[in-house]
């Protein structure tokens, strides 16, 4: 299957049952994106996948289609509004432990890409799949609202 990954287009094989995230962590080394629950409930493999974020924990290969787009944390900063967001994040001190910031940046990619000028409810609503154990969400509202700007 032919996938662009990053805005590389890189031709992938393994079985069909494989989760998409496993495909990203282990064939590709991008290990950036993170396992949490592996169910579907803390959005910890987040990854936007033809504009949209996805759980990578809950799709497989074989749902994909040749010539899908995934954008990971690791592709993030070659694109300007990945950037902005990840300055965002550091200068309103969103990131604590870490674990769940890869996941929160492409949530928050995925609902810029789509609507430069969230209002705050718009904000919480775009990462409400996306849990963070040590920040309590307020920089990270702030953070992404800061992008807005
Ligand atoms: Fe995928 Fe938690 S690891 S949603
Ligand atoms: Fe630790 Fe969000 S910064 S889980």
């Amino acid at each position: 299957m032919r996938l662009k990954i990053n805005g590389k287009n890189r031709t992938v094989k393994c079985p069909l049952d494989k989760r998409l995230l496993d495909l990203l962590r282990e064939d590709l080394r991008l290990t950036g994106t993170k396992e949490g629950c592996g169910e579907g409930e803390c959005g910890a493999c987040s990854v936007v996948l033809n504009g949209e974020a996805v759980n990578s924990c809950l799709i497989l290969v074989g749902q994909l289609n040749d010539g899908d787009e995934i954008l990971t944390v690791e592709g993030l900063e070659k694109t300007p509004l990945g950037k902005k967001i990840q300055k965002s994040f550091m200068k309103a001190g969103a990131v604590q432990c870490g674990f769940c910031t890869p996941g929160m940046l492409m949530a928050a990619y995925a609902l810029l890409k789509k609507n430069k000028k969230p209002k705050k409810s718009e904000i919480e609503d775009g990462i409400a799949g996306n849990l963070c154990r040590c920040t309590g969400y307020k920089k990270i509202v702030e953070a992404i609202a800061m992008c807005t700007k």
